[in-house]
């Protein structure tokens, strides 16, 4: 495309990603997606067939820890979208997703200094807003919070720990680089997958249904649809007056609920039926404010939309 926008999505094959790269195609941007081989059609080969790809979609071999490769892959580009890290329900190793996530953002930051891009928006988690025993019961969570980190470190929270981390990295590098930075804070991402393979946060509803539990948690989920995600970050780069960190969240609710709500859409599937632990866990809705993000986001896509488009998702794929 000729004189438009240029954008790199670094860790392009990702869920949040690839729906972030089918948007900016949609919009008409040529994009640079990063990806760590571009050969590998069963991780990669869904971003080849988006509308646009073919035309304006460059995959760039590059990895977050090899700093070459994202200088080349920034180069020229108006805006760069960093959302590669590790997600797993556990980390053994603390380095396996504190290097990505530290060592990964440094070399973004330094590559989009180099190359002289001005503006980045990263990926962050509501992992870094709302993981603090200290955090009083009455006090409202929103993007003036942040996760604890010795709380982290005591707890072998290595994902929460790297998200807190490396959030407060980029914004610090952010500054003295003169970089806008733009932080998008979600929860748990639910909604359609266009990878092949399920990732972290729709597998764990994928395993609601798919008679792998027995028993379900007693917790809260803070949701938002993966449509609504890359929305904002969108939204974080086009809207002038787009700055800071947003709590990307659209409700949130009980285990139990979600179960219901699956199975009366889906009655086919073997739900688990014990509820684990006595105590209540997670965040009710009540607790968060997501005010800000609403000056990027109109409306969010509503939570039963968002829950079966999920579950269509892994149908159409054969997941299921
Ligand atoms: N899903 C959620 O519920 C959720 C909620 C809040 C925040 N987030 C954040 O959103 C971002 C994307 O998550 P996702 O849910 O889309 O997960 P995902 O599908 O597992 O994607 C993770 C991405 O990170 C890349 N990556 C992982 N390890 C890497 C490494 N060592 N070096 C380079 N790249 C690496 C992957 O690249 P390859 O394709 O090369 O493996 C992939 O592009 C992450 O920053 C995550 O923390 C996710």
């Amino acid at each position: 495309m000729e004189g438009g926008k240029r954008a790199c999505v670094i860790g392009a094959g990702g869920f949040i990603a690839s729906w972030i790269v089918a948007k900016l195609l949609d919009r008409g941007y040529t994009v640079h997606g990063t990806v760590r081989d571009p050969d590998d059609d069963e991780k990669y080969g869904h971003l080849k067939k988006l509308p646009g790809a073919g035309e304006r979609l460059l995959l760039c071999k590059a990895d977050v820890l090899d700093y070459d490769s994202l200088v080349r892959a920034v180069r020229g580009c108006d805006v760069v979208f960093h959302t590669a890290c590790p997600v797993a329900p556990k980390f053994e190793d603390p380095d396996d997703v504190l290097k990505p996530a530290m060592d990964g953002t440094r070399n973004v930051m330094e590559a989009c200094h180099k190359e002289n891009v001005k503006r980045v928006v990263f990926t962050s988690s509501g992992a870094a807003i709302a993981y603090n025993p200290n955090h009083p019961q009455d006090q409202i969570i929103d993007e003036s919070c942040w996760s604890d980190p010795e709380s982290c470190r005591k707890n072998q929270h290595w994902y929460m720990l790297a998200k807190t981390e490396s959030e407060k990295l980029v914004s610090k590098l952010g500054d003295e680089f003169g970089i806008h930075v733009v932080v998008i804070c979600p929860v748990f991402v639910l909604g359609p997958i266009l990878q092949s393979k399920i990732n972290t946060s729709v597998g764990i509803v994928a395993n609601l249904l798919n008679g792998s539990k027995t028993s379900y948690p007693n917790t809260f989920y803070a949701l938002v649809d993966v449509r609504d995600v890359a929305e904002a970050h969108i939204a974080g780069y086009e809207d002038p007056n787009a700055t800071g960190r947003y709590f990307c969240v659209a409700c949130s609710k009980l285990c139990k609920e979600m179960i219901e709500t699956l199975k009366a859409k889906f009655p086919q599937y073997s739900y688990p039926d014990k509820c684990e632990g006595e105590t209540t866990q997670g965040i009710s809705f009540e607790k968060i404010s997501n005010k800000k993000i609403l000056s990027l986001i109109k409306e969010f896509i509503p939570y039963e939309k968002m829950l079966v488009d999920t579950v269509a998702s892994l149908q159409e794929k054969g997941l299921l």
